[in-house]
C-alpha cells in the first residue's frame, strides 16, 4: 500500500520496495507523527476543511491508535508500507474510513517528517539533560567525600604537582555543565515548528501556524519553507554536541582505565561493572570504561555521516534526507547508555588513598613549592629553577623524596634553606598554596562544590 501511485502504471520491484521503505526505522517517530497528526486536524478544522464532527472522530481515532501502540509499540513492523507517515494514514483509514483520507490536506511528508524528528530530539534532549545533571550529582558527591585524597596531577602523563581526587571530579563537572549549556542551546533551534511548509513553498490552507506550534508545544514557527523541509542543522547540532560529550566521557575512561591499572593502583574499579578472562583467573578489567572509549567512535561517525550527507544536497527536500535517522537514533542512544554506565562506575570507585598520596610524594610533584620558598627569599625564579631542579637529581639519584632529603643536602644546593622548607614540602600546604579561584586549595574546593550543589539544587548535607 502507498500513499502515491495514480501516475504509476507498474509496480515497485520488490527489491526497490524494501530498499526505499524506512518504516524499520522511523516507527520510534509514531507517537510524534500521530500527535503533529491530531494538531494538524485542528488547523484543518480552524480553516473549515473539517467540520467540528470530523475533526473528532479523526483525534479520536488518532487517541485510540496511540493506546494501541503503547500496548505493543512495534506493532506497525508487520506491515509493508513505506515510513511511519503512511502506516499512520492507512491505520486511519483502516479506523473511520474515508473521512480518514482528508487528513493529509495541505500538508505534506515532507513537513510532516521534519516536525515528527524535531519532537523526537526535543523530548531527548530533556532526557539527555537529566542525565546530564545525574552525573554532575554523582562527581560532586564522589568530590565531596574526597576532598583529603591526595593524588599527583600530570602533564604529558608525567607527575607534575599534587592534586586530589576531588578535584579531579569537579573538572569532570566542568566538561558536563558545557555539555549542559550547549544542549541548552540547541533546543531552542529545535523548538521551531516547520509545520505549514508543505512539501516547500507552503500551503494552500489558511491555517494559523503560530496556533497549529502551540497544540504541539513548540515556541516558534519557521520563516521560510524552503529552508524548513530542507534543514537538518539541528541533527547536526545534537550530533556534534554528544560527539563533545562522549569526547569528554572516553577522557573519563581513560584517566580511570589508568588509574585502575597495575602500575598505578590509585583506584579499584568495583565488581559489578568489570569482567574477567576466560584464560587468566587473576585479571579482572576495566570493560564498561573500555566501551565507552570505543562507542565514542561510534557517535563520530554518525556525526560525520550526517555532515556528508548534506553538503552537496540541492534545495529543498531529497530521499537523502531519509537516512537522518539511524545514525541520530543509534547514537543519542549511545550517549544515554554511556552517561548511564558512567555514572555505575563512578558511584563504585574505591580510591586507593596510600597508592596516590605515595605517587604524589615520589613523583617530585612539590618541586614547584621549593622552588617558590627559594623565590620568597630574594632567589630569581630562574636560577631557583636550576637549582631545584639539581635537587631534584639528586633525590632522584637516593631514590627519595624531596621531603626525606636531610637538611643538609638541601643547603649543599643554597645556603638559605632552612629546616622550615619542609612545611613547604608537605602535600597539604603544597594544595593549599593554589589559592587563586580555579586552584587546588582545599578553601577553594570546598567553595567550588558548593557552588555546583546550589547550581544542581542538592541540599547541603
Ligand atoms: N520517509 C521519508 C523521510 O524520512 C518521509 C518523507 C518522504 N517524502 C517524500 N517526498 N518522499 O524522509
Amino acid at each position: 500500500m502507498k500513499l502515491w501511485g495514480g501516475r504509476f502504471d507498474k509496480k515497485n520491484h520488490p527489491l526497490f520496495q524494501k530498499f526505499n521503505s524506512s518504516l524499520h526505522i522511523d516507527y520510534h517517530l509514531s507517537l510524534y507523527d500521530i500527535l503533529g497528526s491530531i494538531a494538524w486536524s485542528k488547523s484543518l478544522l480552524e480553516c473549515n476543511i473539517l467540520t467540528i464532527s470530523e475533526q473528532s472522530k479523526i483525534e479520536n481515532a488518532l487517541k485510540m491508535l496511540i493506546e494501541e501502540i503503547k500496548i505493543n509499540p512495534t506493532k506497525m513492523l508487520d506491515s509493508n508500507v513505506e515510513d511511519i507517515h503512511s502506516w499512520v494514514e492507512f491505520r486511519l483509514v483502516d479506523m473511520i474510513g474515508n473521512l480518514g483520507k482528508k487528513l493529509h490536506t495541505g500538508r505534506s511528508r515532507n513537513d510532516q517528517v521534519t516536525t515528527d524528528l524535531k519532537l523526537w530530539c526535543k523530548s531527548i534532549i530533556q532526557d539527555i539533560l537529566i542525565c546530564l545533571k545525574k552525573i554532575q550529582y554523582t562527581f560532586v558527591t564522589q568530590a565531596e567525600s574526597s576532598t583529603h585524597d591526595i593524588m599527583p596531577g600530570y602533564t604529558h602523563l608525567q607527575r607534575a604537582q599534587p592534586i586530589t581526587f576531588a578535584y579531579w571530579c569537579l573538572a569532570y563537572i566542568e566538561m558536563f555543565k558545557r555539555d549542559e549549556e550547549r544542549l541548552q542551546d540547541a533546543f531552542k533551534r529545535v523548538d521551531i515548528s516547520p509545520l505549514g511548509s508543505g512539501a516547500l513553498s507552503g500551503t494552500f490552507c489558511n491555517i494559523n501556524r503560530k496556533k497549529l506550534a502551540s497544540y504541539m508545544n513548540f515556541s516558534q514557527v519557521t520563516q521560510n519553507s524552503l529552508d524548513a523541509v530542507s534543514d537538518r542543522d539541528y541533527v547536526i547540532e545534537l550530533l556534534s554536541i554528544a560527539s563533545i560529550s562522549m569526547m569528554h566521557l572516553s577522557r573519563f575512561s581513560e584517566d580511570l582505565i589508568f588509574f585502575n591499572s597495575g602500575e598505578v593502583n590509585f583506584i579499584e574499579l568495583s565488581d559489578d561493572v568489570t569482567s574477567g578472562s576466560s584464560l587468566m583467573p587473576q585479571k579482572k578489567n576495566p570493560d564498561a570504561l573500555e566501551l565507552i572509549r570505543a562507542k565514542t567512535s561510534k557517535v563520530y561517525g554518525a556525526l560525520i555521516s550526517m555532515l556528508v550527507l548534506l553538503k552537496g544536497l540541492p534545495l529543498s527536500y531529497n530521499k537523502d534526507l531519509q537516512e537522518d535517522k539511524e545514525n541520530l537514533f543509534s547514537a543519542i542512544n549511545i550517549w544515554m547508555d554511556c552517561l548511564n554506565i558512567s555514572i555505575l562506575v563512578l558511584q563504585s570507585i574505591k580510591i586507593n588513598t596510600s597508592s596516590c598520596l605515595e605517587a604524589a610524594k615520589k613523583g617530585y610533584s612539590n618541586a614547584t613549592e621549593l622552588t617558590d620558598y627559594l623565590v620568597q627569599k630574594g632567589i630569581t625564579f630562574r636560577e631557583a629553577h636550576h637549582i631545584v631542579g639539581k635537587i631534584v637529581l639528586e633525590a632522584i639519584k637516593r631514590n627519595d623524596a624531596l621531603e626525606n632529603l636531610d637538611i643538609s643536602i638541601f643547603k649543599k644546593y643554597h645556603i638559605l634553606f632552612e629546616n622550615d622548607v619542609y612545611e613547604k614540602l608537605d602535600m597539604i600546604s603544597c594544595l593549599n598554596t593554589k589559592k587563586s579561584i580555579g586552584g587546588v586549595a582545599l578553601d577553594q574546593i570546598f567553595k567550588n562544590i558548593q557552588l555546583i550543589k546550589d547550581r544542581l539544587s542538592i541540599k547541603s548535607i
